[in-house]
């Protein structure tokens, strides 16, 4: 195959928001428990901390991490989760059947923050509880003092305010499974009322309504007008939630980026419309908080626990292990994503350490890397400044779930600032490489004096995978680069994400 792309520096589609870069930390299975916190190992800092994961969610460059749920959230009590640790009661998490001893909590959870550089976004509980319970956080969390929340916290240690910027009204509100679920009338109301109280604390926080939890959910589309009709003046993003797996049609699956790129287009056009109709200036962007590839279907029918005398302390729950064919979908997902820096301006990949997740850990063991870790690394140590849409030209392949779909989709980003250009391309060819033409003509005089480097992740085996066993067999290699005048010649392995 053969495919062109023309760099434009005036092809301009918005700056990227550093916040493009996060990441989702839930109680949910291994993430927190021998996770991120385990007292016992020989890694583990004062605080049981794993040094050697700090180490690696430095390394892949997370920015934000939302918290504590997910499904989760919805059924949780925040006050469990801080004061003196003795004291904190255990509970049934009803969304995971497990069971949360709250051993680590709000203050705790910020220590690990301030140790990896990330910044918290908190989600309320609009599942069990409402708005009193939410001000209470939020006088917990971000009043400095004199007053009966705040000076809790300053007794639990922690004299300067959390001061969270950022927050979640809830979590997944329109499916069926979670706490709490509600018709869009209802949690439009509710999240309306939350965020009208907040801001009366606070109107410079940034609040996120839920929005659909796919695009094929039975109430999309609808969920976002209505839930935005509501609550259109009082909050700044919208979310969506996105997870892809391959079902066995590998051809559709490498192309999961169109239904992304359909999900955001359609909540963009949406939120615009409600804008329209309430005569609105303000526009509301995206919040992309929860995207990734999970194998929901093992979740299903493998994982999920059952039972009344069950409930087990953080159980291995979603621990997906990712191939290449499973990264090179992912990296194409964070292409979609540069694509519209313009409106989704936040997003976290779900999730973090465990569950669903670019790290793995073994209890008293090793942490390594999944092949998912290496796309996001790259893109959020160079995929910076501004992004830029690229024309691309390459032939297309038929798929049983979206039709014709280029073969080849590209991004790129200029950052000024660190002189650089980094453009990302992958290559949804099973069987063939793609001979990739990059024209730099745009740049001018420019062209010349950059230096290019390529590197890849694809593998002869698509199905290979990083484990315990072979920590290292999955990592990006460089590819070789011809340079001819201001042109770029590329050779894209059959299935392939590739960062130039
Ligand atoms: O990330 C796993 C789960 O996926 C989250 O708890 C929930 O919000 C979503 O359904």
């Amino acid at each position: 195959h053969h495919a062109r792309i023309a760099l434009q520096p005036s092809a301009a589609i918005g700056a990227v928001d550093p916040r493009l870069y996060g990441s989702f930390i839930e109680h949910l299975g291994r993430a927190v428990y021998d996770g991120i916190y385990e007292p016992g190992h020989p890694a583990a800092d004062a605080d049981g901390f794993r040094t050697d994961v700090i180490e690696l969610v430095k390394e892949l460059g997370v920015t934000t991490v939302r918290y504590p749920g997910g499904n989760f959230v919805s059924g949780f009590r925040w006050e469990d989760s801080v004061g003196p640790r003795e004291q904190r009661p255990k509970r049934l998490d009803l969304a995971w059947h497990s069971t949360e001893t709250n051993e680590v909590g709000l203050h705790e959870f910020q220590t690990w923050l301030d140790k990896v550089g990330s910044e918290l976004m908190l989600a309320v509980n609009l599942g069990t509880r409402g708005v009193s319970e939410a001000l209470d956080l939020l006088e917990y969390t971000n009043h400095r003092g004199g007053s009966a929340f705040s000076d809790q916290r300053i007794a639990n240690g922690r004299t300067e305010p959390f001061d969270v910027r950022m927050w979640c009204l809830g979590n997944e509100m329109d499916g069926p499974w979670q706490l709490g679920h509600s018709s869009a009338e209802e949690y439009g109301r509710l999240a309306a009322k939350t965020a009208q109280a907040m801001k009366m604390y606070d109107p410079d926080l940034q609040l996120v309504v839920c929005g659909s939890s796919s695009s094929s959910m039975p109430t999309f589309g609808e969920w976002e007008r209505v839930t935005l009709s509501h609550t259109y003046d009082d909050v700044e993003f919208i979310s969506c939630h996105a997870y892809y797996e391959n079902k066995g049609d590998l051809g559709s699956f490498l192309a999961s980026g169109v239904d992304m790129d359909y999900f955001i287009r359609s909540v963009v056009a949406t939120a615009d419309s409600v804008k329209a109709v309430r005569g609105s200036s303000k526009t509301i962007n995206i919040s992309f908080d929860e995207w990734n590839i999970w194998y929901n279907t093992r979740f299903e029918t493998v994982d999920r626990i059952t039972g009344t005398d069950n409930w087990p302390v953080a159980p291995r729950l979603l621990e997906d292990t990712y191939t290449v064919s499973d990264a090179v979908v992912f990296g194409s997902l964070l292409i979609t994503l540069l694509k519209h820096a313009d409106r989704v301006t936040s997003a976290s990949l779900a999730q973090l350490v465990n569950v669903i997740a670019p790290i793995m850990t073994e209890p008293g063991g090793p942490a390594w890397k999944q092949t998912t870790f290496f796309p996001f690394a790259a893109t959020s140590a160079h995929g910076r400044g501004t992004a830029l849409a690229v024309d691309v030209t390459s032939g297309s392949y038929d798929t049983e779930r979206f039709g014709a779909v280029p073969l080849v989709d590209a991004v790129a980003t200029h950052d000024e600032a660190a002189g650089r250009y980094a453009l990302y391309a992958v290559n949804r060819s099973i069987d063939e490489p793609t001979e990739l033409v990059v024209d730099l003509a745009a740049l001018g005089a420019d062209a010349a004096s950059l230096t290019v480097t390529a590197s890849a992740l694809s593998d002869p085996d698509p199905d290979a995978a990083n484990t315990r066993e072979n920590p290292d067999r999955v990592a990006p290699r460089e590819l070789a680069v011809r340079r001819e005048g201001s042109l770029l010649h590329v050779e894209l392995p059959a299935i392939s994400w590739t960062e130039i």
